[in-house]
């Protein structure tokens, strides 16, 4: 059941990514096969038991509520009752990455698109694209705060916003996600903790973002994150540390359009670059980066 067809392909500032049906499609429930409800179980349970102590209380928090468990996959219209009574967000099922202005249209309106099969056993420790247990596991949960439900929602206008803007403030924007909804980390009376989706939907990156000494960990500062590079194919060598769901919302609060307007004026800097007005949590040794092949 794992895997549809790749329909066509698009050219996006990721490179060259596949693009399936944008359709919502119904999640095929009963057509997972045991062997896809085993997958979700045993990745269900490593990076619980990893996370505990290392994602934020929120997600854990929001994780049992929501009434997630490794014995099956779950149903979307089952989540759907938890989190429309807690956020009004709805899960659709979706084939997989979808165009940008559609993502946005989704986010806008509160729902919330889950690419619906799940990686085959041997793509357990890695796959490129999202699938379901990234999507389900790595993102849903935080639905469920109302702050971070807000901010979602919020970032889905501001990328409408972008896209009629052009493709640099849509550039800038996606920073903004990667480096927070993606890969963000938070400060905590108890030390750093995960919130990013990329991470804990990772056994090594869980593992690497909190204890390893190659990344930075940086404060968060938003224009700062909106001129920073990434990479999409190996750990992140920078990590953003936010203080609070609250301080991320009131930091992207204001229009972006000066910003967008400014930053084009600037440069970007690359994805390891420390800088002399960075609030330094650790500095990376950048080890086992590459030669600094930009990004
Ligand atoms: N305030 C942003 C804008 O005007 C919208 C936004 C909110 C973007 C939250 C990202 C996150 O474009
Ligand atoms: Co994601």
């Amino acid at each position: 059941m794992n895997q549809p067809r790749r329909v066509e392909h698009q050219e996006t500032d990721k490179g060259y990514v596949p693009v399936y049906t944008t359709a919502v499609v119904e999640q095929p429930w009963a057509d997972y096969k045991a062997e896809d409800h085993a997958t979700w179980g045993a990745l269900y349970q490593r990076q619980r038991e990893l996370l505990v102590g290392r994602a934020c209380d929120e997600f854990l928090r929001a994780q049992d509520e929501m009434g997630m468990t490794p014995h099956a996959i779950p149903r979307f219209d089952q989540l759907n009752e938890v989190l429309g009574a807690a956020t009004g967000w709805t899960l659709v099922g979706v084939e997989g990455l979808l165009p940008e202005l559609e993502f946005f249209d989704h986010l806008a309106n509160r729902r919330f698109p889950v690419t619906w099969w799940i990686r085959r056993p041997d793509q357990i420790d890695y796959i490129a694209e999202p699938d379901l247990f990234h999507d389900l596991f790595g993102h849903v949960p935080l639905l469920m705060n109302p702050l971070f439900a807000d901010y979602m929602e919020a970032y889905g206008r501001g990328g409408v916003k972008a896209h009629g803007i052009g493709p640099e403030a849509l550039v800038n924007l996606t920073r903004l996600y990667w480096y927070t909804v993606e890969f963000g980390l938070i400060n905590t009376p108890e030390g750093l903790r995960i919130y990013g989706s990329g991470i804990v939907s990772s056994k090594g990156e869980s593992l690497y973002s909190l204890e390893s000494d190659a990344p930075n960990r940086i404060g968060f500062d938003l224009e700062r994150v909106m001129r920073t590079r990434y990479r999409i194919d190996t750990f992140q060598k920078t990590y953003f540390v936010i203080d609070s769901f609250a301080q991320l919302i009131a930091a992207t609060e204001p229009d972006f359009t000066p910003i967008y307007a400014r930053l084009a004026q600037r440069e970007a800097f690359a994805a390891g670059k420390v800088l002399e007005s960075d609030q330094v949590f650790t500095r990376g040794s950048g080890e086992g980066w590459a030669t600094d092949a930009d990004v």
